[in-house]
C-alpha cells in the first residue's frame, strides 16, 4: 500500500495543512517528522477555522496523529494548543495523539535564546519565529537536550540539566539575558511530566506494526525546501532538513515507507523572515497578491513577502527535496492579474543560472530571469473540476509543469477542503 508524503516547495506557508487534512480521509495514519511549533497551518473546514503548529492536520479528520522523534517539541506550547482545538470541539487525547518517547523538547530557555541572538544579529537578524527552534535542535546535535523520555526519571533530569543550565546560562550571561534557575526549571518539568508522558511511546513501534497491517500513512512536512538547514537559502533558514528524506530519519521508519512524495506549491510565491527572494515584487501588484492571498503569518502574524512563481527553484526543490508530483495552491490569487511573470533563472553579476547557487552574496545578487505569461479574466475560485478552468489558467500550470520538470497532480482553488482538483491519486498503487 502507498503512503504519501508531503512537502513545502518553496519557503513554507503554500497550504500543506490544507492539503494534508483533504487527503488525510484516504489515509490512517498523519506523522510530523521535522520541525515544531514554527509550522502554522491553516484549515477550513466549513465555518470552522483550525490553526495548528504542532498537532498533525490529520487529527482534525478524525485520524491517528503521530509526532516523530525528528520534531522538537515544547509541552506547555504542545498543551495549549491541544486546550485550544478542544474549545473548537475537537478532543485530542493519547487514544488519537501518539508522540515519540525520544523526541528532544523545547524549553523556556530555547526561546529566550533565540530572541536574545536574533537581537545580537541587529540587521542580519533572520526573523525567526522566536520559539526556540534553533537552539532546541542544536541542543539535540550537542548531546544536551533534554528528552520526552527523562520526564520519566527525575534522577536522569538532575543531572542532563545540570549540564544544559551550565551550557545556557553561561550564553545567557554573555549575551546580557536573564539566567534561567534549576530548581524551577526542574519543578516545571515534574509538572509537565504526568500530562505528556500519557501521550509518549516508541512510535516506531507503532509505525512498524501499522505498515505490517497494511494501513495507509501521510508524512506531514512542515516548513519546506528552500528553508531546509542543508538545501535553503543558508543562513536564512529553519534547523531542521525539511526534504523528504528526513522522513525516514524524523519518524523511526525504513527510507522505502516514504511512499510518494508530493510537494505544495503557490501559484506565485511568499516568504516570511529575512533572506534572499530574488521574484519578490515591492510594487501594487505585490500588494495585491498579499491582500488577495491574506498573506500575513499563521504563527506570527507577519506580513509575507509576496512575489512572482520562481520556477527555477520550484525546479531545485522538486530535485532535492524528492517530489514526484506537485500541488498548485492558490491559483484563484492570480484570477484577473492582466500579465503573469514566471521566473526560470538568474542573472548574478551578468552571468546565467538555472539554479540558486549557495554563496550568501550570490543569492543577494540574483536577479530573476522572466518570462510573461498572459493571465486569465475568468474565475478560479472555487473550482472543482478542470473543465472549469479558464483556458488560460491551465497554460499557466502547462508551462509550470514544463519549466519544473514535475506534474502537477493536485491544485487548490480556494481555502475551503473540498475547493481541491485531484488529477492523480498519491496513494494509488
Ligand atoms: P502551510 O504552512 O503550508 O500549511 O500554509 P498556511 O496554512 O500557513 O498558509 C496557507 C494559507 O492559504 C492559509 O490561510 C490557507 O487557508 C490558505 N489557502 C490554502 N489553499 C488556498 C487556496 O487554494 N486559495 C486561497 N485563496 N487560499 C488558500
Ligand atoms: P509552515 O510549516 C514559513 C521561517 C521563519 C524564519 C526561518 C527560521 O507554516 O510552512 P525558525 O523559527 O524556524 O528558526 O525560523 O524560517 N519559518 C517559516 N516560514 N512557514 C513556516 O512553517 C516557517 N517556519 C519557519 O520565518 O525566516
Ligand atoms: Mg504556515
Amino acid at each position: 500500500m502507498a503512503n504519501v508524503t508531503i512537502i513545502g516547495a518553496q519557503w513554507g506557508d503554500e497550504g500543506k495543512g490544507k492539503v494534508v487534512d483533504w487527503l488525510a480521509s484516504r489515509a490512517d495514519i498523519v506523522v510530523r517528522f521535522q520541525g515544531g511549533h514554527n509550522a502554522g497551518h491553516t484549515l477550513v473546514v466549513g465555518n470552522q477555522t483550525y490553526k495548528l503548529s504542532l498537532l498533525p492536520s490529520g487529527l482534525v479528520r478524525g485520524k491517528l496523529g503521530i509526532i516523530g522523534n525528528g520534531v522538537v517539541i515544547d509541552p506547555i506550547a504542545l498543551l495549549a494548543e491541544i486546550d485550544r482545538v478542544a474549545a473548537q470541539g475537537l478532543a485530542v487525547t493519547p487514544e488519537t495523539l501518539r508522540i515519540a518517547d525520544n523526541a528532544p523538547l523545547i524549553l523556556p530557555v530555547h526561546a529566550a535564546i533565540d530572541s536574545a541572538r536574533e537581537n545580537a544579529r541587529g540587521d542580519r537578524r533572520i526573523g525567526t519565529t522566536g520559539r526556540g527552534i534553533g537552539p532546541a535542535y542544536e541542543d539535540k546535535v550537542a548531546r544536551r537536550a533534554i528528552r520526552v523520555c527523562d520526564l520519566a526519571e527525575p534522577q536522569t533530569l538532575d543531572w542532563r540539566l545540570d549540564e544544559f543550565l551550565l551550557h545556557h546560562n553561561t550564553l545567557l550571561r554573555g549575551l546580557g539575558a536573564p539566567t534561567f534557575d534549576k530548581t524551577a526549571l526542574r519543578m516545571l518539568l515534574l509538572d509537565l511530566a504526568p500530562k505528556l508522558l500519557p501521550f509518549a511511546e516508541p512510535v516506531w513501534e507503532r509505525l512498524a506494526n501499522a505498515r505490517r497491517a497494511g494501513a495507509r500513512i501521510l508524512f506531514e512536512g512542515a516548513q519546506a525546501v528552500m528553508l531546509d538547514v542543508d538545501h535553503g537559502t543558508y543562513p536564512y533558514v529553519t534547523s531542521s532538513n525539511t526534504v523528504a528524506g528526513q522522513v525516514a530519519a524524523g519518524a523511526g521508519i525504513g527510507p522505502n515507507a516514504v511512499g510518494r512524495v508530493l510537494g505544495i506549491a503557490k501559484a506565485y510565491c511568499t516568504r516570511v523572515g529575512a533572506g534572499p527572494f530574488p521574484t519578490e515584487l515591492h510594487d501594487e501588484t505585490g500588494r495585491t497578491l498579499g491582500e488577495r492571498g491574506r498573506e500575513f503569518g499563521t504563527v506570527t502574524g507577519r506580513p509575507r513577502r509576496c512575489g512572482w512563481f520562481d520556477a527555477a527553484l520550484v525546479r531545485q526543490a522538486v530535485k532535492v527535496g524528492g517530489i514526484e508530483g506537485l500541488a498548485l495552491t492558490k491559483l484563484d490569487v492570480l484570477d484577473g492579474v492582466a500579465n503573469l511573470k514566471i521566473g526560470v533563472g538568474y542573472d548574478i553579476d551578468g552571468s546565467t543560472y538555472r539554479h540558486l547557487p549557495p554563496g550568501t552574496e550570490m543569492q543577494a545578487n540574483a536577479r530573476p530571469i522572466y518570462e510573461t505569461i498572459e493571465g486569465w479574466a475568468g474565475s478560479t475560485r472555487g473550482a472543482r473540476s478542470y473543465a472549469e478552468l479558464p483556458a488560460q489558467a491551465i497554460k499557466y500550470i502547462r508551462r509550470i509543469e514544463e519549466l519544473v520538470e514535475c506534474p502537477v497532480t493536485l491544485l487548490s482553488t480556494s481555502p475551503e477542503r473540498d475547493d481541491t482538483i485531484l488529477m492523480q491519486d498519491p496513494f494509488a498503487d
